[in-house]
């Protein structure tokens, strides 16, 4: 792909193209949104459940921020072909024709295409065809070729995941803390079912819990919202889904217990400093033009035999507030960071412009300033490291990261 294809490629999460669907899709689920409104995705589909949790940030445009870690269970509609095909199986034991591996396949295929999606939870009997030659057999429950299932049983194939959905929405409301969810919206093929939806219906209205779901084909909710989502926000600004930023050192404060324990180390001045302190250099939510590079100072003291190559590690926060130090004491990266890339420069030349300074210690040093520069296209970061020279700056090598 060329590189100008490639800048045409824009990414848009599942949950936040599902709310693009439903919005878009149906009044029950646009109604009382509003600025700042907290709408919370389910999408039940075939072997996941996933959620996600979003704020309203504009309504037109429709504009959405991830506000919560998105989560995600093993359950979904295939786990009721598995428990329906235990049934069948058992039921179909000792036939002469039908107990064999061709027969149970083909009636679970049967079972997914009609009875499970006719499922009302009202019906006496469910019907699948399970004998093309029409025969019954009564021991087995086997009426002209169709086997009955009975409202009870096909209840135990539903219930299980129905339950697990339920718990993972219930975890979600209960994890999200001081975000109260003003909507829960549910799409994905699962949720298609008459009766998985009325029952997640009746177990949110007595937790007094909205909940709502597109009218159309859910299954499909993701891809229709991709492309809504892309005719509608074309084009706006972008806005930084994270802050971006990199490390810093910071001043060994004793008192501070944030700081009290971190592994400290002398600079060249014989200062007391810690490292992983975290510096910001755009801020999550700040509207950014494509192609504008927004520049953070750094500095450096060099002593004469350093190396003047210096790196930088880039990362990402993608949570609301940024903790001081993005490495936890023992090391490890604090939960939410995400790293994107090393940014490299050869500072000799710059070294080579600036004047000496004399330490305490009466060691020679110098003081080199520069800045890390990003600038944001639609799918990438890219960064680099420059420094003045007289008058204009000098540019180290671009690094490029994916956005994620
Ligand atoms: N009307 C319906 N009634 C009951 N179940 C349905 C209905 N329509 C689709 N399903 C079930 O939904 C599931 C597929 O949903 P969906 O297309 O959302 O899953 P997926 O995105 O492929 O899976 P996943 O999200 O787990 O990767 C299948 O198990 C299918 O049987
Ligand atoms: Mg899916």
């Amino acid at each position: 792909m060329s590189a100008g294809e490639r800048s045409k490629i824009r990414f848009v999460s599942e949950g936040e193209a599902a709310i693009h669907y439903a919005i878009g899709h149906s009044p029950s689920v646009y109604d009382g949104i509003r600025l700042g409104s907290i709408l919370l995705i389910c999408d039940a589909g075939g072997g996941t459940t996933d959620i996600g949790i979003y704020k309203v940030r504009s309504v037109s445009p429709l504009y959405l921020e991830e506000v919560a870690r998105p989560r995600c269970r093993i359950a979904g509609g295939v786990f009721v072909n598995e428990a329906a095909r235990k049934h069948i199986k058992y039921q179909l034991r000792g036939s002469a024709r039908l107990d064999n591996e061709e027969c149970i396949v083909n009636a679970v295929r049967e079972f997914e295409r009609t009875a499970k999606r006719m499922f009302k939870g009202s019906e006496i009997n469910s019907l699948v065809k399970v004998d093309s030659s029409g025969q019954s057999d009564e021991s087995r429950n086997i009426h002209r070729g169709r086997l009955r299932i009975p409202r009870a049983k096909m209840m135990s194939f539903f219930d299980p995941l129905i339950k697990l959905v339920a718990q993972e929405l219930q975890d979600t409301l209960v994890s999200s803390g001081a975000l109260v969810v003003d909507k829960i919206i549910l799409v994905g093929g699962f949720a298609e079912s008459e009766y998985v939806y009325s029952e997640l219906k009746t177990w949110a209205n007595k937790r007094g819990l909205e909940l709502a779901k597109p009218d159309g084909v859910l299954s499909k909710a993701i891809s229709h919202g991709a492309l809504t989502w892309h005719l509608e926000s074309g084009v706006q600004l972008r806005v930084a889904k994270m802050h971006y930023g990199a490390e810093t050192d910071l001043d060994y404060v004793a008192q501070d217990p944030e700081i009290h324990d971190r592994r400290t180390f002398q600079n060249i001045l014989g200062q007391w400093r810690v490292r992983h302190g975290w510096n910001t250099i755009v801020s999550k939510n700040s509207r950014i033009r494509i192609g504008e590079e927004h520049a953070a100072c750094f500095h450096h003291e060099f002593g004469q035999n350093d190396s003047f190559i210096v790196e930088m590690e880039l990362y990402a926060y993608r949570w609301e507030e940024p903790p001081a130090f993005f490495k936890t004491k023992d090391g490890g990266l604090v939960d939410g960071f995400v790293h994107l890339g090393t940014v490299k420069a050869n500072l000799t030349q710059c070294f080579e412009a600036a004047p000496y300074c004399i330490a305490p210690s009466g060691k020679k040093y110098k003081r080199l300033d520069y800045q890390i520069c990003l600038s944001f296209d639609e799918i990438e970061i890219s960064a680099r490291l420059r420094w003045k020279t007289n008058k204009s700056y000098k540019y180290g090598e671009a690094t490029i990261a994916y956005d994620v």
